[in-house]
């Protein structure tokens, strides 16, 4: 049943249903408080869940610390006895017959689950409805008759805060829950990403896709963008200076996390992502920087050389002639053994373009590659990315104010102003657009 087409039950049930959140509690192991962690679109899993609870039970109280979150609720009346203590503080104060009672690590239930929950309640004659899956139980995603109060009060008494020996001791029913990660319980930050991951990585077919992208500094900086690139593809991103360009290839490269928004890289979702798994997205999408960012004091050819070194497939001898074939790839092979300081800004982009093959990546992003080089260089660097295109295969995303450079190579153009991406679409739309910005950016090339 799609989410639209709940009928809030609710609204018939009258005061039959009440919602709980238990929010006790700090996880040591997240290091934070587990009820203000990021979910997709940058809600909260407080807002997502008390959200979908309110939409399925009618109504919405916090249980535990309510006061640090701005939603009404109850203290808990029974604090030091875990969750048991929180469903007491429910059952105890609750008006309804039927409570929903959740924990607050489990970002991704849905109202269409607990309308299930409580459709099932309201069937049959049990005491507890529970979530299940794959034969596990799940007591913090439940509907609770308020006569299970003493029952709690009981258990608590008799120190048997066990959650599911509580529930096996009811007349429970449980209703399976075919689809996950519906349940998944968040206790580590890998917990979180592994979930935020599994419930996303199949979602684009594109190499890179960047979905309603926001991002805030002091001030916004992007503000919905969305584009994408398919594989082997070259996309251009133009605008004026301080747009944001350089921002955006900040978060393909995970350095940078958007305020909202997701951000696809390699197919898959790293707007989560841990750095371990960040540094081995990495490694098939590679950035030249705009100042080059070459060692100073080793050779071109020790430049190229250094990121070949940990590479454990290749011997002495091939790491030797990589160097050398990556240096005639860029028309350098004359320059090994100088050093940056001898060359122009034009070569040392050059040299920078070699030394991020060497790491024979899927991807290449260029940040101002032409920029501060001669007309002839900035030809020269726009045909050697034009051949790696067509060699490699490479996808490539290149940042540029150089409007020759962008006809030369780009297949697709992404167009940024005050944040937004005005145009997104092939390049021989580009002309075609009427937009003012547009029109006024193409025209100052042309004088
Ligand atoms: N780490 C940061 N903290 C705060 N503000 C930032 C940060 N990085 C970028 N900004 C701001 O974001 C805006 C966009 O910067 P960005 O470097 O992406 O512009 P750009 O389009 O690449 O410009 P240029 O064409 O001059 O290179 C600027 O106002 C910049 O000051
Ligand atoms: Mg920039």
């Amino acid at each position: 049943m799609p989410a639209e087409d709940i009928r809030y039950h609710h609204l018939m049930a009258g005061a039959n249903r009440a919602g709980y959140l238990l929010v006790g509690g700090q996880s040591s192991r997240m290091g934070r408080d587990k009820a203000l962690l990021p979910i997709e679109g940058g809600q909260t899993f407080l807002e997502h869940i008390s959200s979908e609870i309110q939409k399925s039970a009618g109504s919405v109280k916090l249980i535990g610390d309510y006061k640090k979150y701005s939603l009404p609720g109850y203290r808990d009346v029974m604090p030091g006895n875990g969750p048991l203590g929180g469903v007491f503080t429910a059952l105890h104060y609750t008006p309804a017959k039927w409570n929903l009672i959740v924990a607050c690590d489990m970002p991704f239930v849905t109202a269409e689950l607990f309308e299930s929950l409580f459709a099932a309640a309201e069937a049959g004659d049990f005491d507890c409805i529970a979530a299940g899956h794959d034969g596990q139980i799940e007591p913090l995603c439940a509907v609770y008759h308020n006569r299970c109060a003493e029952a709690a009060l009981s258990a608590i008494e008799r120190k048997s805060l066990k959650m599911h020996d509580f529930v096996s001791g009811l007349k429970t029913f449980v209703q399976h829950i075919e689809k996950l990660p519906a349940l998944a319980n968040i206790n580590t930050p890998a917990d979180l990403a592994a979930a935020n991951g599994s419930a996303k990585r199949s979602d684009t077919s594109h190499y890179i896709e960047f979905r309603n992208v926001y991002k805030t500094f002091d001030q916004p900086v992007l503000v919905d963008v969305s584009f994408h690139v398919d594989p082997g593809e070259t996309l251009a991103i133009i605008g004026r200076s301080g747009v944001g360009k350089s921002v955006t290839l900040g978060h393909i490269m995970g350095f940078i996390k958007p305020t909202r928004g997701r951000v696809f890289v390699s197919y898959l979702d790293i707007t989560d992502m841990e750095e371990a798994e960040l540094r081995k997205i990495r490694k098939k999408v590679t950035m030249v920087f705009q100042s080059g960012a070459l060692f100073d004091s080793l050779t071109v050819g020790e430049n190229i050389l250094f990121s070949l070194e940990l590479r454990d497939d290749y011997n002495e001898q091939n790491k030797e002639d990589v160097v050398d074939g990556l240096l005639q790839m860029v028309d350098l092979a004359e320059y090994k053994d100088h050093y940056p300081s001898d060359l122009s800004t034009g070569y040392k982009r050059a040299v920078a373009i070699a030394r991020a093959l060497a790491a024979q990546p899927e991807c290449i992003l260029y940040d101002e590659p032409t920029t501060m080089v001669d007309p002839i260089m900035s030809d020269h660097i726009g045909n050697l990315m034009l051949r790696l295109k067509n060699q490699l295969r490479l996808t490539s995303v290149v940042v540029t104010h150089d409007l020759d450079l962008m006809y030369k190579v780009a297949d697709r153009v992404v167009f940024l102003s005050e944040g937004r991406s005005i145009f997104f679409g092939p390049l021989a739309d580009l002309e075609k657009s009427t937009d003012p910005n547009i029109q006024e950016f193409l025209a100052m090339d042309r004088v």
